[in-house]
């Protein structure tokens, strides 16, 4: 096998939060591939379209949205074959993914089924857990802060365990679960060091404290949740939520 599969790390949604790297790496590839939504919209092209080679093969992975793993794994397994006949042609394949490709990416599925059969470089990307951060301007974790990721579709108890030992949190993938991560962090008393952040580097980001937002609000998929409870005394920035400056 001859050409060369690149995971390609393409950020969290500010083209120019994409890397050099993967900008030269889009300019010689033959194949891209990339996952589409049951919507049919691809978030981690739509992040590239202005560096995607002229004449290149385009090839969508139609992920379907579903709790069980089966659909998709059937899906990644036609794609990975689809991929390494490409691959045998000689032509390089890049696999778009949105932020980092190894946090909570789906390009792991495909690595997994072509790890050892053609060579793989796996290109980090800006992750939407420091583009965040970076965005309501307030510090992730310092010195011997504890910073746990949390995905929303987790079972209460467990994520009110996590709330409870973490000094810092990002709550990932909130989207139709919001009201009930809202609660489960006013019930842990975080309310007050709980940030917002929607659809972070892109033109209709928002930034709120999530103590501002009723139960009600629509949160869409690419939504997270950080709050701060550590030792620091970080200084207040757009988006920040203090107990001073939230009407709990
Ligand atoms: C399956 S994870 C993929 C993470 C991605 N690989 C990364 O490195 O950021 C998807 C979750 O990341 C978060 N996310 C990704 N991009 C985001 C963005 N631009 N704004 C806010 N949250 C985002 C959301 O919580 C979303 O549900």
């Amino acid at each position: 096998v001859t050409g060369k599969l690149f995971g390609l790390g393409v950020g969290p949604g500010d083209p120019e939060l994409v890397t050099l790297k993967a900008q030269r790496i889009l300019q010689f590839v033959k194949v891209v591939a990339y996952p589409v939504t049951d919507s049919g919209t691809s978030f981690a092209r739509s992040i590239v379209a202005a560096y995607l080679p002229h004449g290149c093969t385009e090839m969508p992975i139609f992920v379907p949205m579903r709790v069980a793993r089966s659909p998709a794994y059937a899906v990644y397994d036609s794609a990975a074959a689809a991929i390494l006949a490409h691959l045998r042609a000689s032509h390089d394949v890049a696999v778009l993914c949105e932020g980092d490709p190894f946090f909570y990416g789906s390009f792991m599925h495909l690595y997994t089924r072509l790890h050892g059969h053609c060579a793989i470089e796996v290109v980090a990307g800006v992750s939407s857990l420091t583009a965040g951060a970076a965005a309501i301007q307030r510090p992730l974790a310092a010195r011997n802060d504890i910073l746990t990721v949390i995905p929303a579709p987790l079972p209460d108890a467990k994520i009110s365990k996590l709330l409870a030992v973490s000094d810092a949190t990002a709550v990932i993938k909130v989207g139709r679960h919001f009201t009930r991560i809202r609660r489960l962090i006013e019930n842990a008393g975080l309310m007050g060091v709980a940030t917002y952040a929607e659809r972070v580097g892109l033109p209709n980001q928002r930034l709120q404290p999530l103590a501002s937002l009723d139960d009600h609000h629509v949160a869409p998929y690419f939504s997270m949740i950080l709050t701060y409870d550590g030792a620091e005394d970080w200084p207040a920035g757009p988006g920040f939520a203090t107990l001073a400056d939230t009407a709990e």
